[in-house]
């Protein structure tokens, strides 16, 4: 049996996932009883140098020069290391390197900065377009076990992808580092990182949606993210989705679906947002976010619950130059992480202040451009706090998860107790094993473990298995 048979390894980022929301509605509670914890998550943005041009992109919105001011104003790798190393002993659990550059235009700083976050056992995310990697770097990554990379692919074919990417020879480039990633991954007998084909959906494409699921799978890619195009400058208006598109939309939807599911790449298509209820008015009303953020907590009456934005709580992005936002969209910076430790930016007065700002519906404009997948986290957020409001809800919730995940563990015992198993396959078991018991779900488990469904939960996560 090999090792690639019997974990299958997307179930796992599925299950963690969810507990993230959990994690983020612990923490935010906990913040309301007064116990101030820090970040679970940091998007950051190593560079905002990029080497393409792509048609959608916010940088056409610029008036300056990104990649000379880029440049000028960039942290130094020092910094970024040493945040890294803070944030692993605040507790953050998430690093999304992306924002609004390419980062493997400073290879340079980014592989160390990856090193430290894998160093502390963070879960880590790369957003990148795919044209830069050299084989040396790809191998570096499956070695340190890194989570995530997503690769940046807006159409099936060259024709479509360089021309919304607007260089030649893109598609071609983005291709091959999937396909080098999944070379590296056997060759180092790694599932990690797991791949994803992060696509733009725009009217050039909306109808490519199947063949962007076939595309994922010919490229051995786990998931296909999609993201409803958002307006940034009006260079891209004529890719805008109208009302003709947006009724043909959910066909495509439909029939991507069950492509996914033939070539068992169905999470990917859960991510796009059917199962997190991918909301076609949102899709129409990108750019008026605000109003919908609003709208939904004022439908709540208990103070935690009736809060239109739950980021100050758990998100903290750090743009190229050190700046520090609360949200990717805020426009102005709170303040510069250079020479604050993490520490006194997250605890400090000017989070505060965006805290009771956001609490008292003070959204800036910039909210509108909210993106529709942040819109549901919090709709996610804000269930798994009314869950966790009870404490029988959130152990049903756990042992809901808990069973989804019966199986995987079934096969990590038959694989630990297969003598022909050889020791590489037996540690990465071994090692996804402790990965679970050191989750959130194991540290709640054992906080409600002497009640009834807390035993049945020891019974079913640890019980014969371990
Ligand atoms: C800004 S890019 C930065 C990382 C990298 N340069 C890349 O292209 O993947 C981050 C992600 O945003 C996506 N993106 C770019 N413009 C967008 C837009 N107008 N609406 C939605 N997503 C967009 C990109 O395709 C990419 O997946
Ligand atoms: S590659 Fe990424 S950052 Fe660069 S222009 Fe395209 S979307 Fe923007």
């Amino acid at each position: 049996m090999k090792f690639e048979d019997i974990l299958p390894i997307n179930n796992v980022l599925e299950f963690k996932q969810k507990l993230w929301f959990t994690e983020y509605a612990f923490r935010i509670r906990k913040w309301y009883n007064g116990e101030k914890l820090g970040p679970v998550r940091i998007d950051a943005e190593i560079t905002r140098q990029c080497n393409l041009n792509c048609i959608f992109c916010v940088r056409r919105a610029c008036k300056q020069d990104l990649n000379e001011e880029s440049r000028r104003l960039e942290m130094p790798k020092e910094r970024w290391v040493e945040l890294a190393r803070e944030s692993g002993e605040l507790g953050v659990r998430n690093w999304s390197i992306s924002g609004i550059g390419e980062p493997m235009m400073r290879s340079d700083i980014l592989l160390p900065t990856m090193k430290m976050i894998k160093a502390y056992d963070m879960f880590g995310e790369l957003t990148s377009n795919g044209t830069l990697f050299k084989d040396k770097y790809i191998k570096e990554i499956v070695d340190i076990e890194w989570d995530s990379v997503c690769i940046s692919i807006d159409g099936p074919n060259a024709k479509i992808h360089d021309s919304l990417r607007r260089v030649k020879g893109t598609f071609e480039k983005a291709t091959r580092t999937i396909k080098r990633f999944v070379y590296w991954k056997k060759k180092l007998r790694s599932d990690l990182p797991t791949l994803t084909i992060n696509m733009v959906l725009n009217k050039m494409n909306y109808k490519k949606l199947p063949e962007m699921v076939k595309l994922a799978e010919q490229l051995g890619a786990d998931a296909l993210f999609v993201e409803p195009m958002i307006l940034f400058s009006p260079l891209a208006k004529h890719l805008v989705l109208g009302p003709k598109e947006a009724k043909e939309l959910p066909k495509y939807i439909e029939r991507a679906r069950e492509l996914g599911e033939e070539y068992n790449i169905l999470p990917t298509i859960s991510l796009v947002g059917v199962d997190l209820e991918f909301d076609e008015k949102i899709a129409k009303k990108t750019n008026k976010a605000r109003k919908i953020l609003i709208k939904e907590a004022k439908k709540y009456k208990d103070p935690l619950l009736s809060i239109p934005c739950y980021a100050p709580w758990y998100y903290l992005m750090v743009r190229a130059d050190g700046t520090v936002l609360h949200c990717g969209e805020w426009e102005e910076p709170l303040e510069n992480i250079r020479r604050k430790s993490l520490r006194e930016v997250w605890f400090g007065e000017k989070f505060e202040e965006v805290r009771k700002m956001v609490t008292n519906y003070k959204l800036p404009p910039s909210c509108d451009k909210c993106r529709p997948n942040v819109i549901n986290d919090m709709r996610q957020i804000r269930r798994s706090i009314m869950k966790g409001g009870d404490v029988t809800y959130l152990q049903e919730e756990i042992l809901k998860l808990i069973q989804e995940n019966t199986t995987l563990r079934r096969r990590l015992w038959a694989a630990l107790h297969n003598k022909k198993l050889n020791v590489n396959e037996l540690i990465k078991c071994k090692r996804e094993l402790y990965k679970i018991k050191t989750s959130l779900t194991y540290q709640l488990m054992k906080k409600f473990g002497e009640s009834r469904v807390g035993k049945k939960i020891k019974k079913l996560f640890f019980g014969r298995y371990v």
